[in-house]
Parts: C-alpha cells; sequence; structure tokens
C-alpha cells in the first residue's frame, strides 16, 4: 500500500506507511465513534483515551472470554490468565504493585545489560552485512536483556529468546493453527525454565528481577508461587515485539534524516532525547482494547455491555491539545505526552527500561556500521492489528 492511499479503517492504520493524517482527521471530528463495519468504538483524542483507559466499567479481556479460546487448557493459556496485563480486580491489584516495584527495582542495571547483550548479539548476528539480521537482533535483545535479569543462565538466554518470540506469537489474537502449537510448547519449556528458576531462588542463590518479584509479591500477599511464575515470562512477552518495534522505528526516522545527521546525534549523546520522541511520533504500539463490564457512559457516550474499544494511543500521541505541532519530529520537545505505554491502571511499568533496551540497541547498530538510509523507504511493516514492527 502506498502512503497517499488512505487507512480503510483504524486497524489496517497501524500497518499503513503513513497514518498520522488519517488518525489527525478522526482525532478531529470523530475522536470517539462507532465503526459499525469493525464492531468497534474507536476512541483517538488524548481526553476520551485517557476517560477509556481510566474508566472502571472498561476491561482488559471480554467478560465473557478471560482467556482466548484457543488457549484455554493450554501451557500458554495458563500463563496468559494470570499474567497481570490480562486481570482486573483482586487478582490485578495484588500483582500489579510487585510487577511495578520489580520493574523499578532494575532500572538502574537496564543500560549497562542492554549495551552487553547488544555488543554480544551484534557480534553473534553480523547485522551489518545483512537487514534480515537487524530484524533478529531486535526481536532477539529485549529477551537477552531481561532473561538475564530476571537469573536465567547465560548459556540458555538464545533459547529463551527464541521461546519467548514463539509464546508471544502465539498469544496474539490471529494466531494460525501452528502459531498456537508452538506457542504451546514453548509456553511449556518457559514454564519449567521458570519454575526450576524460582527454586534456586527459593535456596538463596542469586537476588534477580525474578528474585525482586517474588519478594514483593510475598510482600503485597494475594498471589501464589505460578502467579510469580506467569509474570516473570509475562516480562519477556509484553517486551518482545513492542521493544523490537522500538529499535525499528528509530532506524527508520533516523534514516529519514537525508542529511547524515544521524550518525553526529548518536556520537553527541541525543539517541535517548531521539527514542523518546519516536514512542510519541512513530510508537511500536498502536492501539489497546477495552471491554464494558456492565452499560455505562464513558466519555460521554452510552455504550453497552460486552462492547469493544480500539483505544488508537498512537492517535491521542498526535492530538494538538496534548502535544503542540503534533507532526514535527522533535526530540526535545517540552512536555511531551505520549500515550504509547497507555495510562491509568493498567499502565505499563517498563517503559524506562524498553527505552533503555532500544536505546542500546540502536547505539550498537549504528556504531557497527549499520546505515539506517537504508530502511528509510520503503517500509513494510510486520501484519499486526496494533503493534507497528517494521519488516528489513
Ligand atoms: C516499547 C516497548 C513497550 C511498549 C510500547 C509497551 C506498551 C504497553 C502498553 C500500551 C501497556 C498497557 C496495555 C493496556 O492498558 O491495554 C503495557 C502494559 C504492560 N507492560 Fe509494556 N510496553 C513495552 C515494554 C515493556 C517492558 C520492557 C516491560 C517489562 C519489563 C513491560 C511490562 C508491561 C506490563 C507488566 C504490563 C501490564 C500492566 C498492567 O496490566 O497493569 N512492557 N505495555
Amino acid at each position: 500500500m502506498t502512503a497517499d492511499v488512505r487507512p480503510a479503517d483504524p486497524v489496517a492504520a497501524v500497518t499503513h506507511p503513513d497514518p498520522y493524517p488519517y488518525y489527525a482527521d478522526l482525532t478531529a471530528a470523530r475522536a470517539l465513534h462507532r465503526d459499525e463495519a469493525l464492531g468497534l468504538w474507536v476512541a483517538c483524542g488524548a481526553a476520551t483515551v485517557t476517560e477509556v483507559l481510566t474508566s472502571p466499567a472498561c476491561l482488559v479481556r471480554p467478560p465473557s472470554e478471560p482467556v482466548p479460546r484457543a488457549l484455554v487448557g493450554s501451557p500458554a493459556g495458563s500463563i496468559f490468565g494470570r499474567l497481570v496485563r490480562m486481570n482486573e480486580g483482586a487478582k490485578h491489584s495484588a500483582l500489579k504493585p510487585a510487577v511495578s516495584a520489580a520493574t523499578a527495582g532494575i532500572e538502574k542495571h537496564v543500560g549497562e545489560q542492554a549495551r552487553r547483550w547488544a555488543e554480544h548479539l551484534f557480534e553473534e548476528l553480523k547485522p551489518a552485512d545483512d537487514p534480515a539480521r537487524v530484524n533478529e537482533f531486535a526481536f532477539s535483545l529485549s529477551g537477552y536483556v531481561l532473561a538475564s535479569l530476571l537469573g536465567v543462565a547465560s548459556d540458555m538466554l538464545a533459547r529463551t529468546a527464541a521461546m519467548v518470540g514463539d509464546f508471544a506469537r502465539s498469544i496474539a489474537p490471529a494466531a494460525a493453527s501452528e502459531q498456537l502449537a508452538r506457542g504451546s510448547a514453548a509456553a511449556g519449556e518457559l514454564l519449567d525454565t521458570f519454575r526450576a528458576l524460582l527454586d534456586v531462588r527459593a535456596a538463596g542463590r542469586r537476588a534477580t528481577l525474578f528474585g525482586e518479584l517474588e519478594r514483593e509479591v510475598a510482600r503485597t500477599g494475594g498471589a501464589d508461587r505460578e502467579d510469580v511464575v506467569a509474570n516473570g515470562i509475562g516480562f519477556l512477552s509484553q517486551a518482545y515485539e513492542a521493544t523490537a518495534g522500538l529499535i525499528g522505528n528509530t532506524l527508520v526516522i533516523l534514516g529519514r534524516q537525508k542529511d547524515g545527521r544521524a550518525a553526529s546525534r548518536v556520537d553527541s549523546g541525543q539517541l535517548d532525547a531521539i527514542v523518546r520522541e519516536v514512542v510519541r511520533y512513530d510508537p511500536p504500539v498502536h492501539n489497546t482494547r477495552r471491554f464494558l463490564a456492565h452499560d455505562a457512559v464513558v466519555a460521554g457516550r452510552a455504550m453497552k455491555e460486552g462492547d469493544a474499544v480500539l483505544v488508537v494511543l498512537a492517535a491521542a500521541n498526535r492530538d494538538p491539545l496534548a502535544n503542540p505541532e503534533p507532526s514535527r519530529f522533535d526530540p526535545f520537545r517540552p512536555s511531551r505526552q505520549a500515550f504509547t505505554f497507555g495510562c491509568g491502571p493498567h499502565g505499563c511499568p517498563g517503559e524506562t527500561v524498553a527505552t533503555a533496551i532500544a536505546t542500546a540497541g540502536v547505539r550498537q547498530l549504528l556504531a557497527g556500521g549499520v546505515k539506517p538510509e537504508r530502511f528509510a523507504e520503503p517500509v513494510r511493516y510486520r501484519p499486526s492489528a496494533n503493534t507497528r514492527v517494521p519488516v528489513f
């Protein structure tokens, strides 16, 4: 598809070459509207997105299907059903503070680990020689860094990162039967790995992100050992595709700076600011969904129990009421408001961790001779209803 053909709808927009003028029109004209063809409410403006994400009537899963039918009874389903991301109420309140505290606890270590594993992966994959290996680098990096911080042994990182990929693809809504089968096998292996890690921890060996999570869960109460295991795996699966997209989208933006500024900006240490603006400007996650627990008025519209809302985070990022001159790419934008990591009770605790990993990854790629100009045009994206991840 070319940039001058408008996206058919806000789901197709996710992988459109330039969906932002379309999002701007939707936000200006219909910040919250019903799309009958999609069977969804669509929330676009910063205020409506915030109202939906903070409404107690809006749930992260359809009430009739807490675990997707295709996953019920499988190891992947047993992880899914325990994830903080997929729960509400008592389970969410028990897990969220522990998950957030454990994530905050690793923020000071993540930069060093990200540099270390970016260097290691670069040497192993040699992505400067072949663009396809840039994809592999981008998808593997968060798994290596987070699995290492969770306490997985160095010689098991490659295997763990591969299993996380299979698991993450299997819990995506449109997973094919072959992906479901691979995901189920991977989930079984990840469960074994992380249950064993918990036993090692119990024997008092090492302080890790996983140990931190276990301690926090024990302190806050309301969750069990299997919740710790599932949410340890959850760190990896939550980070997997979005962090790869952030690395890829940053390369695309750098490549479009035709005057060769990319390298000089990196040398002068501006990369972190660039990545943070990419988070707003061309984000790796474009939308999330909510489901009505009961009939309710949300952002001024009467919705029915079971109704689904597509919450277009990427459109809210470009709302001029949140970010003046939203189409201007400005790494030093004051008071930036980005919705890419969500907001409200289910807001992402991993923003600092994700941007540190992406920054280290892009810095390593550029330092190793990868030329972002190669990736600027044309850009293809992996088929997805919510993530924008370029394929090189
Ligand atoms: C660029 C990378 C990332 C993006 C764009 C991203 C985005 C998001 C978004 C939008 C949500 C909220 C979904 C919703 O409300 O429906 C979320 C939730 C979550 N994210 Fe991230 N994330 C990223 C990386 C990470 C990383 C690295 C971690 C962990 C270290 C993480 C852990 C989580 C967790 C645990 C939740 C669930 C929170 C809850 O439901 O209360 N994410 N993420």
